[in-house]
């Protein structure tokens, strides 16, 4: 069967694995910060248009499960966009180098913080707009948590 379908896929399949772990680890630092950043202010955005609605600025809160799963998907893994070099000792950008220097404490606040991000997907589904208002605060406040702690304040 070398031609057929099952061949073709599993010729691809390899050479997904092999060509996507080399690939990424070669992610220009600059390219790495620029989208890391890109992701966050994405993040900002949602988290932005979700409080004009638990603000009562806006009535429909149609859009919170959206803002929330979205939230939750763009913040699986944050961690992981802060290799090593991509610090303020080798490029232009926000994260400081105690980021590196207390990597374990800094994974966990990225864990904590999506740990919130998966609830507050959940409590979007259950239309109680109670339960979701403080779900949210909590989200903010693990936003800010890490900010304190690993991001340069006047970076923007
Ligand atoms: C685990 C730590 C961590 C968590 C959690 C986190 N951030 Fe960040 N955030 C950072 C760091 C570090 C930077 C600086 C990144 C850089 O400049 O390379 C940053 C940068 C930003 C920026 C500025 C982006 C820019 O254009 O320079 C915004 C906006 C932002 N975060 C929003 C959020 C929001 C909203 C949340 C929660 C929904 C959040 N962040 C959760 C660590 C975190």
């Amino acid at each position: 069967m070398r031609g057929g379908p099952f061949y073709v896929m599993k010729r691809s399949l390899f050479f997904f694995l092999f060509l996507s772990v080399p690939l990424s680890a070669a992610d220009k630092p600059v390219d790495l910060v620029r989208y890391r950043q890109s992701v966050m202010k994405a993040m900002g955005s949602h988290m932005n248009a979700a409080s004009l609605i638990v603000k009562k600025l806006v009535s429909d809160r149609s859009h919170l499960p959206g803002h929330a799963a979205a939230i939750r998907e763009l913040g699986t893994g944050l961690a992981a966009y802060f290799p090593p070099g991509s610090g303020p000792d080798k490029v232009k950008t926000g994260a400081m180098m105690a980021i590196w220097q207390k990597l374990p404490e800094f994974r966990v606040a990225a864990e904590e913080f999506h740990g919130e991000a998966v609830k507050l997907a959940e409590v979007s589904k259950h239309g109680d707009a109670k339960a979701f208002d403080a779900q949210f605060a909590r989200v903010g406040a693990a936003c800010n948590s890490c900010h304190d702690r690993f991001r340069i304040q006047d970076a923007d």
